[in-house]
């Protein structure tokens, strides 16, 4: 079996002497609040191919994660490491919004091919939060309104416009008089809820009417298709269908963030193809620059117009905008997706994945199972559910696999390209780990 391709081996402690050293080295020169230190972990990777991860002591594990959802073909996918390699010794940097590189041309025409409805304009960042902040400055251009409404249980990212747009007290509490007060909230359904979707886009109009005259008026409704970061949740059937109706009703714009979902994790290219709905506004992120840093807003024409031409001096623009490399990287990932034809992957191995974690339902203190795709999530309930599941991923660690939790929910979206007895084996290891605590 190929490196990549392997089932997880732990030959040493999790974490082991070289992990242990690391982390003590690290904590006395990166700012305490970025990664925790314990027992239990970190373990430094050293090494990453296909949905293997191997940590600075040698032990080989089975990634769930995609490193945050980003390496959809893979770790390392052999094209965009080539691809990223070519580029960087033409050329590693240009002129992002001044004399551009010829590249950056080729990636954002295949973004307009590839995005839903009419959106075809993009402006490019690196991280998904810069991204969901050219969209609320977009909607704000092109609505002369900067309210928005957003939902519960969302994440967008911790910069300050998007830190706004989030409404996790945990991140926003330090800086709360620091963000703009102009984002309401409201609740997000979950497809187990009834009538949730109706009770949501009711709070949704109620916002936007509310504010109608107001300093802060509502120009855009963003939304995850599913709320990643929030425990994998899918809405009803009805409810996006329905968002997008009242956003065109209430002269809105509907912004959806698939700086998760987006580039066929869930089983189609974008996630609300789900549910066939075109926004005015799509954010994508995380797997589009195949591992290196790279974001994108992509909008209707009509909307991106909301913008002035540039006169020589953009008005929103970066250093690293467009880097060459980094669109390489993107132009082979999106290549590599689709020839190995992962978005029907995705769907078909999710279903079998899907059809393993409902399996666990009913088991000490297992809800069940929710998600779309690859990116599944298996839910504790009880009381201290959050806890335990963090223990199980701890225990999961132990014996080689990478599972990160959102509260109660064991988050699994591995790399599209998992082998079927990768996955087999993964879950063999949550199951062993779900019994050992
Ligand atoms: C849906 C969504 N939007 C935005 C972000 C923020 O992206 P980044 O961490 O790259 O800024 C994330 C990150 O997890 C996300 O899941």
């Amino acid at each position: 079996m190929t490196w990549g391709e392997l089932p997880p081996r732990v030959t040493m402690p999790v974490p082991g002497p070289r992990s242990r050293d690391l982390g003590s080295r690290l904590s006395r020169v990166e700012c305490r609040t970025i990664t925790r230190i314990g027992e239990t972990g970190p373990i430094f990777w050293s090494e990453a191919a296909g949905a293997n991860v191997r940590d600075a002591d040698g032990n080989v594990y089975v990634d769930f994660t995609a490193g945050f959802g980003v390496s959809a073909a893979g770790h390392a996918a052999p094209a965009v490491t080539a691809a990223i390699a070519a580029q960087a010794s033409k050329l590693m940097h240009a002129l992002g919004d001044v004399h551009p590189a010829d590249i950056k041309v080729l990636l954002l025409e295949r973004l307009a091919e590839l995005a839903p409805g009419d959106l075809s304009v993009s402006i490019l960042s690196a991280n998904g939060s810069d991204a969901v902040e050219s969209a609320w400055k977009t909607a704000t251009m092109a609505t002369g309104r900067s309210g928005v409404v957003a939902f519960r249980g969302g994440y967008h990212g911790l910069g300050f416009g998007a830190l706004a747009l989030t409404a996790d007290r945990r991140f926003r509490e330090p800086f709360t008089r620091q963000l703009y007060q102009g984002i309401r909230f409201a609740s997000f359904p979950d497809a187990a809820d009834e009538g949730g979707a109706a009770a949501s886009l009711e709070e949704v109009r109620r916002h936007v009417l509310e504010a109608r005259n107001g300093a802060d008026a509502v120009g855009a409704v963003l939304v995850e298709p599913i709320q990643g970061r929030g425990g994998i949740v899918v809405p009803p059937p009805d409810f996006l269908p329905g968002l997008r109706r009242l956003c065109t009703e209430l002269d809105t714009l509907l912004v959806l963030d698939e700086v998760y979902t987006g580039f066929g994790r869930t089983g189609r290219w974008f996630a609300c193809e789900h549910w066939d709905v075109a926004p005015d506004l799509l954010v994508v992120g995380k797997s589009l620059g195949g591992g290196l840093p790279l974001s994108a807003v992509i909008g209707t024409p009509a909307v991106m117009a909301g913008w002035p031409a540039s006169e020589g001096e953009a008005i929103h623009t970066s250093t690293f905008l467009g880097n060459p490399v980094a669109c390489a990287a993107a132009l082979a990932h999106l290549r590599s997706i689709e020839e190995a034809g992962l978005v029907s992957r995705a769907e078909h191995l999710g279903r079998e994945l899907r059809e393993r974690l409902d399996g666990m339902a009913g088991r000490r203190g297992v809800a069940g199972a929710r998600g779309l795709g690859l990116m599944q999530a298996l839910v504790l309930e009880g009381e201290g559910a959050a806890e335990r599941s963090l223990a199980v991923a701890e225990a999961a660690l132990r014996r080689g696999v990478i599972v990160l939790t959102e509260g109660p929910a064991l988050a699994i979206t591995p790399p599209l390209t998992i082998t079927g007895s990768q996955l087999d084996a993964g879950l063999g290891v949550i199951e062993a780990a779900l019994a050992s605590v």
